[in-house]
């Protein structure tokens, strides 16, 4: 039975029975060979193999697997990449999807206030239940992006705490999947999304709501929600260090210029880089009390310019994929002379979205919608010409997205 072995635990006196490389990497005529000299196992070293099979019952024994055993660990890795690349599920129309993603935003929504409360009230956020709720989100995300992340652009003031959470876990979604993240670590990362802000809890409502500037204690107060965010969950027996750095790093920038460390570049993890430029995107495009939220377009092109200091220009690049050039939910016009709303993104072509097609500007008069997929040609073909402002038509872009 040959054995496989570290080339540093290789002596002199073992018989290589197979050196484990391409004929064309290694420097001896054969694959095969007595070690009789030291030089040989340098040259083993030097040609850049790390491990090779002997066979003990030609010369000496060493510390090792047997084959068999190698074989089957190997074995085991490949069934967990391939556990790993889980199928995709069968994708689904927005339409079809704006249902599921409905029920699942609301029960998400539902979550994260029991989960608020249960920290307020100083009991331990149960893990088991966020599981379930984080999984329907990244499915909904991987059936068909664009439904779940329309309907977390619809945030009512009250409630901006909770909404801000559902989108922030199903942007991170996305975009980990627009990074071709395996399965678990895009799951882990929901999980980090959904509770990243948890440690508002710690922060008094008026400061958190207030209308007004911010005095400078009242900002140290909202500052100190990463540093409480980060304890609560690492208190909590079933988090992962993904969904931590998530909830730690989401206010730390390039630059050096956040907080609460102020680290910079490469010091930040990356899914904390991701989860900075995510929780601003969504931040600019709500309505506050005291702002009004950016049309999707708007904040695009806000995050694109801030990537140069604040955020990993890469990463901005990588977003700006996933979210599109005329990202879900912004209101075109196309030549045709009609208006519409996107209502979903053409992953190989960012300027040919999916969108429906709701009024006509020649005939000054709604149409009945009609979908387009804008990347395929056809006889009633069209594109865009330019943005337009839903205020100035007078149309409400989220009665259109479902
Ligand atoms: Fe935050």
């Amino acid at each position: 039975m040959t054995r496989k072995i570290a080339v540093a635990d290789l002596r002199v006196g073992m018989y290589v029975q197979d050196l484990n490389c391409g004929w064309m990497d290694h420097p001896f005529l054969r694959k095969e060979l007595a070690l009789t000299r030291e030089d040989q196992i340098e040259r083993i070293r030097s040609a850049g193999i790390r491990e090779v099979y002997i066979d003990p019952a030609r010369g000496i024994d060493g510390p090792g697997l047997d084959a068999q055993e190698a074989d089957r660990e190997i074995e085991q890795e490949m069934v967990a990449f391939a556990e790993a690349e889980m199928p995709k599920p069968r994708q689904t129309s927005f339409r079809e999807e704006s249902e599921a993603a409905r029920r699942i935003q609301g029960e998400a929504n539902r979550l994260i206030r029991d989960l608020m409360q249960d920290v307020r009230l100083g009991r331990q956020i149960d893990s088991e239940r966020v599981e379930p709720v984080v999984e329907n989100i990244t499915q909904s995300i991987l059936r068909n992006g664009g439904a779940l992340l329309s309907l977390c652009r619809i945030k009512n003031k009250d409630d901006y705490t909770f909404q801000h959470s559902v989108a922030v876990c199903g942007l991170q979604t996305a975009f980990c999947r627009a990074l071709k993240m395996g399965h678990e670590d895009i799951h882990e990362a929901g999980i980090g999304g959904l509770l990243h802000d948890i440690g508002k809890t710690r922060v008094p409502d008026e400061i958190l709501n207030k209308p007004g500037r911010l005095t400078d204690d009242e900002f140290a107060q909202i500052k100190c929600h990463v540093v409480e965010s980060r304890r609560i969950l690492e208190q909590t027996p079933g988090i992962s260090a993904i969904a931590v750095q998530v909830a730690a790093q989401h206010h730390e920038r390039h630059d050096g210029s956040g907080y609460p460390l102020g680290l910079k570049g490469e010091e930040i993890s990356q899914m904390g880089q991701m989860a900075a430029i995510v929780d601003v995107y969504d931040a600019i495009t709500s309505d506050r009390c005291y702002h009004k939220g950016l049309e999707p377009n708007e904040a695009m092109r806000k995050i694109f310019e801030w990537g140069k200091f604040h955020f990993n220009p890469v990463l901005v690049h990588a977003f700006t994929r996933c979210i599109g050039i005329y990202p879900t939910g912004s209101l075109v016009r196309l030549e045709s002379g009609r208006l519409a709303v996107v209502i979903g993104q053409c992953e190989d072509n960012l300027l040919q979205p999916l969108v429906r097609a709701i009024y006509c500007t020649r005939r000054e008069r709604p149409l009945q919608p009609l979908d387009i997929d804008l990347s395929r040609p056809g006889p009633g073909g069209d594109r865009i010409l330019y943005y337009e402002k839903p205020e100035a038509w007078g149309i409400d872009i989220a009665s259109h997205l479902t």
